[in-house]
């Protein structure tokens, strides 16, 4: 599925930093909570059925969702990880309520839920969800590219918007998105064909893609990978070359340079190397 510009290879992640990284992803650490919860749960109602306590089964959504929320408060996950993880349960109980009533098929909670996956795929470990960026960002990038045929990667795609402008907008330079969720890559892929453009987009995980080989590195991502992709930078950029980090600032370097979007609210950060 990879096909990757000449002597560049995709490296393998180092197996056991890789499995860490999954087991302590905030979303694998919600859902160990919710099952350390559950037969905490199970010992409450027994305990207060015994009392003759009768409880409903709101009620019991409601206390494993407490369950929970406390473990997620003594695990020193985010703070709205709290609020989550008393409203999962309930929420769910809602869910297949309203399924009952409207007498959903399961195939529809299949089918929304592999959407779902397919869209967001690894964002439980990345930490980085899908929202594009907008025209203005792509005015920015394209006003800040050197007047000379360069290489440049967005690192998270998404649906390809930002590398499809610039592909119209500066047909002398190389441009590739990498992305990581199928189903945007492959939405990116088929606007590319049915453009015609010569952007091309890999499925894959930026991470185990050498950014040597790119005179400019766009990324958008979240605050959570901010400082992995310096330190990916400062290893393996070469000199002359940019990186672009849109909203999201790297705390371990001062940008060089700090682009406000003609719609004033956004920055987009710039470093050379
Ligand atoms: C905020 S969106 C940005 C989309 C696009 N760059 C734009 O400007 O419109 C971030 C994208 O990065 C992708 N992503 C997150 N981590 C990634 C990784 N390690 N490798 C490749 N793509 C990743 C997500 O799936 C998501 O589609």
């Amino acid at each position: 599925m990879f096909r990757l510009p000449a002597g560049q290879a995709m490296t393998a992640p180092a197996p056991r930093r890789f499995s860490r990284r999954i087991r302590q992803a905030p979303a694998v650490r919600a859902l160990l909570g919710q099952a350390a919860a559950f037969p905490l749960t199970l010992a409450a109602t027994w305990l207060l059925a015994r009392a003759g306590v009768d409880m409903s089964w709101l009620a019991v959504a409601l206390l494993q969702g407490a369950w929970a929320a406390l473990l997620a408060w003594r695990a020193a996950l985010a703070p709205w990880w709290r609020a989550i993880q008393f409203a999962f349960p309930p929420a769910l109980l809602l869910a297949r309520g309203l399924a009952d009533a409207a007498a959903l098929p399961p195939a529809v909670f299949l089918g929304v839920f592999i959407v779902l996956l397919l869209v967001f795929w690894s964002t439980f470990r990345t930490q980085v969800p899908y929202y594009p960026s907008g025209r203005e960002v792509r005015e920015l990038v394209t006003g800040l590219l050197p007047a000379r045929p360069l290489a440049l990667i967005d690192i998270g795609s998404g649906l390809g918007g930002l590398v499809l402008a610039l592909a119209r907008a500066r047909p002398d330079c190389d441009l590739t998105g990498i992305e990581l969720a199928p189903l945007p890559w492959l939405a990116a892929r088929l606007r590319a064909g049915v453009a015609r453009s010569r952007a091309r987009f890999l499925r894959g995980d930026y991470e185990r893609l050498n950014l040597g080989h790119y005179d400019v590195v766009f990324a958008y991502l979240s605050p959570a990978a901010m400082s992995g992709l310096w330190q990916k930078a400062v290893r393996e950029m070469k000199p002359g070359s940019m990186l672009l980090s849109y909203e999201f600032v790297i705390l371990e370097r001062e940008p060089d340079r700090r682009l406000v979007t003609t719609n004033g609210r956004k920055i987009l950060y710039v470093w050379h190397f």
